[in-house]
């Protein structure tokens, strides 16, 4: 057996070919993309499916898809002589954000609803360290203030408002259709400030351009119901749901979900928070993959159309956006631990176990 040489790792690297890049563009990477796509083994019954795909976009660096696009927007703002980016975030973006400044030696600032974002995508902020402004409202708030402040002073904007993060974020579309040899026939994704719908579906659209795919998912977007503002057809003042990632009430990219939905004769539908912790339970105890509940609503969302007599078979994939690790409290609330005290003996252990 011989070993391969490295090869070089990273959206940048793999998919050069779909990326805005010029010879300028800094080829940065924290080995983003190439994430697994992994078959269901329970849930895709449920769902009456003949096929459920997960693609595992928890795998990326730090934990979520947001690194895709990220890569591509610091690469950008660098080419562009950028020497400090910001964001508003939910938690991901910023911990993405986060990361790709430290990687490259420039300044980040996250605007975060205060109070509201998830422990671990804090910590993560933090570590890399970010400056953090916690707002005193909510992420529509965050975001239309960073929109401002990145107009009047010399800061480049790494929201999926910036069409960079949508490029990165449009490769997964091509590891899917990869992967499958074609596209699927639905794609089931978290909806929250509706960038990644956008990405995905622009992606599956170059691919069947390109001859990679040779049919277009139905693109099945899923909002929680406390912030299901395209579901309601109007904004939602005060949006409100466990999955704090897609606590979102006005998001940036609406009209681009909207086309997403209607022209892949798809859906954009809301799931309860319940629902919501159904499928965030069901895909760690049952499919041994613990996601952040934004990410379980794909699945829920899947789940909910079989139940109401809406599966349509086929061939699906979910996303599962963000890692459960991101959202200890969340963790520790909706799982039963089973901890049993012992001596430290084998005769302790066996004595605790009933053995
Ligand atoms: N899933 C997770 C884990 C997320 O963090 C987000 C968005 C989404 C789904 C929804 O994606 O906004 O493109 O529709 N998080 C953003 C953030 C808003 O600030 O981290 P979207």
């Amino acid at each position: 057996m011989t070993i391969a040489a490295p090869r070089p790792r990273g959206v940048i690297h793999h998919w050069a070919e779909i990326l805005p890049l010029t010879p300028q563009t800094p080829r940065i990477s924290l080995g983003e993309g190439d994430t697994p796509l992994v078959r269901s083994s329970h849930i895709e019954a449920l769902c009456g499916l003949d096929e459920l795909w997960f693609k595992l976009e928890l795998c990326n660096p730090t934990g979520s898809f947001k690194d895709r696009g990220m890569v591509v927007a610091v690469a950008k703002a660098l080419e562009d002589g950028a020497k400090a980016i910001m964001c508003a975030s939910t938690g991901n973006t910023s911990a993405s954000a986060a990361a790709y400044a430290a990687h490259t030696g420039i300044e980040c600032f996250v605007l975060v609803p205060g109070g509201k974002v998830a422990a671990g995508k804090l910590a993560q902020a933090i570590a890399f360290g970010a400056q953090i402004i916690e707002v005193d409202g909510n992420f529509d708030d965050a975001l239309n203030a960073a929109r401002a402040l990145t107009e009047k002073h010399p800061v480049a904007l790494v929201n999926s408002v910036n069409p960079n993060r949508i490029a990165g974020q449009k490769t997964a579309a091509f590891e899917i259709c990869e992967a499958l040899g074609d596209a699927p026939d639905i794609l089931a994704i978290p909806v929250g400030n509706a960038g990644n719908i956008t990405a995905y579906w622009k992606g599956f659209g170059e691919c069947s351009e390109r001859g990679l795919a040779s049919l277009h998912p139905r693109m099945c977007g899923f909002q929680a119901a406390g912030a299901a503002p395209i579901v309601l057809g109007k904004p939602v003042e005060s949006p409100q749901t466990v999955a704090t990632a897609i606590r979102i009430g006005n998001p940036a990219s609406w009209k681009s979900a909207i086309a997403a939905r209607d022209e892949s004769n798809g859906l954009i539908e809301a799931v309860t928070d319940d629902e919501i912790l159904e499928a965030y339970r069901l895909l760690a105890s049952k499919e041994g993959i613990f996601v952040e509940p934004a990410s379980a609503a794909s699945v829920a969302g899947l789940i909910k159309l079989a139940r109401e007599g809406r599966a349509t078979g086929g061939r699906a994939a979910a996303i599962l956006t963000g890692n459960g690790l991101k959202d200890p409290d969340t963790a520790t609330t909706q799982y039963e631990p089973k901890v049993t005290k012992a001596a430290g003996t084998v005769e302790g252990v066996e004595r605790a176990l009933g053995w």
